[in-house]
This record gives C-alpha cells, structure tokens and sequence, in this order.
C-alpha cells in the first residue's frame, strides 16, 4: 500500500502575521513550481491569529488537491460555548483548516491534556469533517525505563476510542519522542520506524488491516534538511511534523524536495 508522505511545518507560538505571511509565501513560491502529486502533502500550522494570513494553494492542474494545506495547532471538542481561550472545529474550518494537531506534548506537559480530552477532540474533528492529526510521544525516563512501546501503545488505545475504522484510516499520527522534540537530538531513524511500526500494529488491532494500512503515521523532533530522506526511506515512515526548521522558508522547502527525492 502506498501512503502519500506528509511534511507539516508545526510553527507553535512564533511569527506575527507579518512574519507568518512572509514565510507561507516562501513556501508558496517553492510549491508552486510543482504539481500536488508530485509534492508530499504540505502542511503548515500557524498559529490561531495568524491561520488569516495564510491560506490552502490549491493546484492548478485540474486534479483537485491542495499544493499547502493548513492545520489548527490545537481545538476544543464543544462547538461553542463558555470555553474562554478555545475554539472549535467548526472556527478552525472557518479560518481554512483542513487539519488540526491535537495531544501534542508540549499540549499535555503544560496545559494538563489528558487521553480522554484528546480523544474527546479527535472525534469531534472527525465529525467536523477535518483530519486530526494525533501525537504521541514517550519522555527520556520512560525510555530508559524500557516502557516506550507500552505507553505509547496505550496513547495510541486511548486517542482512538470509539472511533470507526473509515475514521481512523483518514487520521494522521505523529510519533514525536519528546527527548527528541527543539534538542536537536534525532531518534535513530530505524528505531523511529520500529516505534511507528509498533503504532500501525495497535492501529491495526483497534481498527483493522485496512485502516492500518492507509493511516499516515509521520515521526516528529529535531527533524532537519539532513535527516529526512533517511527517515523517508524507512518502510513505516510517512512524513514528518517539523518544528523549528519549519520556521525558515529555506529549511522547510529543502525538507519537501529531500523528501521528493525519496517518496512521492
Ligand atoms: P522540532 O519540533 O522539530 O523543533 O523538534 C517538532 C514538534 O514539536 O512538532
């Protein structure tokens, strides 16, 4: 089965609108010099304010898809309400989300998010008809305490839930070792793809062969210019989610056509 590589720019809380603006159309210039089947899927997460001062690229080539697609860094499950500071799914789609990113680590380190409230948003984006792209990760203690496969495992049990497999097949995971998140320090690319296999393996037993078949599972942190087309090579690597060199127009296209030369 072939699944078609993800690259998704996780630009946390940095860049003003200016500044957002001026790197979406650093990005823009690169793709478009492309057809959207020839790129990996390009996805980039501005933050809240600044997800106006981007947009989706849609190709030109009568094929339909997307050249950059745009993801929320995070949403509440309630349509609306009393959630001072959140937004829904139905806002996200509003302001041209195709996609948003949920559990990250830094998400559940500092803002408490739980299993429960992750699968809580996983299906209310599924049901907003947008993809949610679910993260997971162990930390530095729980690998040197040899229990990296059975906490994420269980991350992985937790966020899919309830969740059809139809639903899960379109999801997209990120296997993002959080020793590994802004330090600079890659996991081994073979034993990112043995964690991500481990991954598609539980997805397989929660939803089935097909769904883990089709499931884009991308590894996350530190990932550079220089690491990705060995990480691409792997066999169950499909993309990545890049944090700090996808802030830079210059290393964030470099890792698209590294990618390119690859997969796709
Ligand atoms: P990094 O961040 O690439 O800066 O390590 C990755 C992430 O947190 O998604």
């Amino acid at each position: 089965m072939s699944r078609k590589p993800i690259i998704a720019g996780n630009w946390k809380m940095n860049l003003l609108q200016s500044e957002a603006k001026e790197l979406f159309e650093g990005i823009k210039s690169f793709v478009n010099d492309y057809t959207a089947s020839q790129l990996p899927t390009v996805i980039i997460a501005p933050t809240f304010t600044s997800l106006c001062a981007v947009d989706s690229v849609k190709c030109n080539c009568g094929c339909g898809g997307n050249k950059i697609s745009v993801a929320a860094q995070n949403c509440h499950w309630e349509n609306s309400g009393a959630y001072t500071g959140e937004i829904s799914v139905a806002m996200a789609k509003d302001a041209g989300c195709d996609y948003i990113i949920i559990g990250h680590s830094e998400r559940r380190q500092y803002f408490s998010e739980t299993d429960e409230m992750i699968n809580k948003k996983a299906k209310a984006i599924l049901a907003g008809g947008l993809i949610p792209i679910i993260c997971c990760g162990e930390t530095l203690e729980q690998r040197e305490a040899g229990i990296t496969d059975e906490h994420i495992a269980s991350q992985i049990r937790a966020a899919l839930s309830g969740i059809s497999s139809e639903d899960v097949a379109k999801s997209v995971i990120a296997y993002e070792p959080i020793w590994a998140i802004g330090t600079g320090k890659t996991c081994d690319s073979v034993e990112a793809n043995r964690v991500i296999a481990m991954i598609r393996n539980v997805v397989k037993e929660v939803a089935g062969e097909s769904a883990a078949d089709s499931i884009r599972i991308l590894y996350g942190g530190s990932v550079k210019p220089s690491t990705i087309e060995e990480q691409m090579a792997q066999s169950d690597i499909d993309g990545a989610l890049v944090g700090g060199a996808s802030l830079k127009a210059d290393s964030f296209n470099e890792i698209i056509a590294n990618t390119m030369k690859v997969a796709v």
